[in-house]
Parts: C-alpha cells; sequence; structure tokens
C-alpha cells in the first residue's frame, strides 16, 4: 500500500475514534503557532510566537523576514505544545496545517515542516484554510456553537459577511471592494504616526476620544452586504493633511475614535442585515479585528436589540493562532478531507 492510501485508511479509522487529537501549525504571516486541540473543540495547548518586534521596525510584515523567522520557530512552536500538553508525538493523532491565504514563502515554511513530519510520523496531514480557521475559532469558545449562523470574518486581509450553512459549507453574502478592515486600521493607525500593527493602538487611542469629533462620509457599495473602507481612509488622511498644512494641532484620540466608530458602524449594520435577512439563528464574528473593544460592544448592543444570539472568540483566539487550524482540521477529518504529498502553498486561497 503507498503512503497516500495508507494515510486515508488511518484517516477513516480515526473518524470512529472517541478521542481524535490533532497537532496543528499556522505559518500564514507573521505568527509561528502550534497547538493541540481534541475533537475540534478543547485546547490541549496553543502556542503562539508573534514575530511582531522583527517587523515593526519596517511598519509592516517584511515577507522574506517572516519566511526566515518562520523556519527558525516551527520546531521550536511544536515542542512547546507538546511540553504543554504533557504529551508525545505518540499521543497525536493527526497533523493539520494552514495552506493558504497568506504569504506564499510563509505558507510554504509550515506546509513543508508538516509534509515532513507526517511522513515521517506516518499520521495524516489535513490541509486547513486560514479563514476557515478564524471562524472556526468560535467553536473553540463556544463549544455549544453549531451551524448554521452568519459570520464577519474581519482581519488583515478578509473583510468577509458569510453565511455558515454546516461545517465547511459556507455562502458568500457579501466582502470588501477594496481595503480589508484591519489593514484599514493598520494604514489610519500611521496616519497618526501610531506603530505597526496599528489596529489594537488605534482601538485603545480611540477609547479615550470623541467618535464624533470629526465628519467622515458614509461608505457607499453596490451589493447589500458588501463593504468599502479605502474612501473612509482617503477622508481620514485629507482631514490629517489639511490640519497639518493650517498648522492645526488635531486631537489624535478624537481622529482615532472617529475612524474606529466609522469602521465599526459599517461593520455592525451590514451583518446585522445579513443575518436578519438569511433568518440566521445566530451571529459569530471571527478574525484579528473583532478583538476590537467598540465592534465587541456595538455588535453586542445590536445583537441584543434584535434578540439574536452572539457568539466572539476569546480575545487570544481572534488574531492569528494554531488552535483555530485544530479545530477546522478535526471537521476536515470527519469529511474526509487529507492532503495528498504534493500538498501545496496557495497564496490566493478563498473561502467560498
Ligand atoms: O486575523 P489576523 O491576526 O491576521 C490576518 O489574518 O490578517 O488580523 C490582524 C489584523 C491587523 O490588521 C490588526 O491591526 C487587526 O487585525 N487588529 C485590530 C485589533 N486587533 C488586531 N484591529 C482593530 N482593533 C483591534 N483591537
Ligand atoms: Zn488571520
Amino acid at each position: 500500500m503507498d503512503f497516500e492510501q495508507a494515510m486515508a485508511e488511518k484517516a477513516a479509522n480515526l473518524c470512529k475514534k472517541d478521542t481524535v487529537r490533532i497537532l496543528s501549525l499556522e505559518s500564514s504571516c507573521d505568527e509561528t503557532a502550534a497547538a493541540i486541540i481534541e475533537n475540534g473543540r478543547k485546547i490541549c495547548a496553543n502556542v503562539i510566537f508573534s514575530q511582531i518586534d522583527l517587523h515593526a521596525l519596517y511598519g509592516g510584515v517584511v515577507p522574506e523576514i517572516a519566511s526566515r523567522a518562520h523556519v527558525e520557530a516551527c520546531d521550536r512552536v511544536i515542542d512547546q505544545a507538546l511540553a504543554e500538553a504533557g504529551m508525545t508525538f505518540d499521543d497525536i493523532d493527526a497533523l493539520a496545517v494552514t495552506y493558504g491565504p497568506g504569504l506564499v514563502g510563509a505558507l510554504l515554511t509550515g506546509v513543508n515542516c508538516m509534509k515532513g513530519l507526517s511522513y515521517a510520523l506516518q499520521k495524516p496531514l489535513i490541509p486547513v484554510n486560514h479563514i476557515e480557521g478564524h471562524v472556526s475559532a468560535n467553536y473553540l469558545t463556544h463549544p455549544d456553537l453549531k451551524p448554521p449562523f452568519v459570520c464577519l470574518v474581519v482581519s488583515g486581509g478578509h473583510s468577509h459577511l458569510v453565511r455558515v450553512e454546516d461545517y465547511g459549507v459556507y455562502t458568500l453574502l457579501g466582502q470588501t471592494f477594496d481595503d480589508a478592515a484591519g489593514e484599514a486600521f493598520d494604514k489610519a493607525a500611521r496616519v497618526l504616526g501610531l506603530p505597526y500593527p496599528g489596529g489594537p493602538r488605534i482601538d485603545a487611542l480611540a477609547e479615550e476620544g470623541n467618535p464624533h469629533a470629526f465628519q467622515l462620509p458614509h461608505p457607499h457599495t453596490e451589493g447589500r452586504y458588501d463593504y468599502s473602507f479605502s474612501g473612509l481612509k482617503t477622508a481620514f488622511l485629507n482631514l490629517a493633511h489639511k490640519a497639518e498644512q493650517k498648522g492645526e494641532p488635531l486631537n489624535k484620540a478624537d481622529m482615532a475614535a472617529t475612524f474606529r466608530y466609522a469602521v465599526v458602524s459599517s461593520l455592525v449594520d451590514k451583518a446585522l442585515l445579513a443575518a436578519k435577512e438569511t433568518h440566521a439563528p445566530a451571529l459569530a464574528m471571527a478574525g484579528g479585528v473583532s478583538a476590537n473593544r467598540l465592534l465587541r460592544r456595538m455588535m453586542q448592543e445590536a445583537c441584543d436589540r434584535a434578540g439574536l444570539p452572539l457568539y466572539m472568540p476569546k480575545l487570544r483566539l481572534c488574531t492569528d493562532n494554531g488552535a483555530m487550524i485544530g479545530s477546522a482540521a478535526y471537521y476536515r477529518l470527519l469529511r474526509g478531507e487529507i492532503a495528498p504529498l504534493t500538498l501545496n502553498a496557495q497564496p490566493a486561497l478563498r473561502l467560498v
């Protein structure tokens, strides 16, 4: 029997086991992260090595530096995850890795590391879509959550409204025409002279400011559930430049608060509209921007008013981590989705 056939057989047998433990690796951007997840819901270990310090000097992620740092960190985070769980490779049933979307060199590092491990340990490897991983962070935080639900996925690279029909079955309701929400936050933060990554910084600064201090345009989109943030970003930049030219001091906290309110209002309005119009029994959020304090508050208030249950990942599971990959992998395993030895990185992989 060849390797791939043997792995398919092992994977089929795993589906009959009561407890399945998956060791997962995430390396799509600037976090090298490993986790051990039981039955898609329980975190046995969750180790995140952030490269932020390496990239901060350049004001953003430098792909070459990220790839190199992943190579150095992969083994280490895997060893740490095993130590944290008090386990050895013998306790692990299957492996999982993010194969897209993301930076190609960064993804390749993780994919090759896990392909090698899969071959050496003779354990099946499950390929995971990074965006599906973000959605699955909710399954770890809320053991009772089951599809269907509508999910707002907002990260540095993506702003999607999807309907999760079933595990692994998604309908795209809307997406951004231009910048992702996280990208918009990062760019606005740069205008205010805040260091990378700007999202959390602008969020903290905004807590001190007045969200109605300035006028910013309402984003217009063709689709009912689509987003657009580049107009807001340009208006924000013009506001800062005009003040600078006139020599007027601008209150940075007020600016941060105004920008944050504009982005968050747009996210909340469309997510609620999509949930209502598709008769979703619940709404969930995922991705780095779902850590935003105002977004969490305003979405909770809007859902309470609408009588709609809201699910949000724990803060540590909003931004990139390996645990969410291990959760998504479990449901892929149940569907018999395992990687061939030819698995490659897919930088532009889509969810739907
Ligand atoms: O999901 P993530 O870790 O990586 C991607 O898959 O892109 O998201 C990172 C993004 C960055 O743009 C970061 O600035 C943003 O999420 N972010 C935030 C907050 N925390 C992280 N944006 C706004 N408010 C926050 N509190
Ligand atoms: Zn992400």
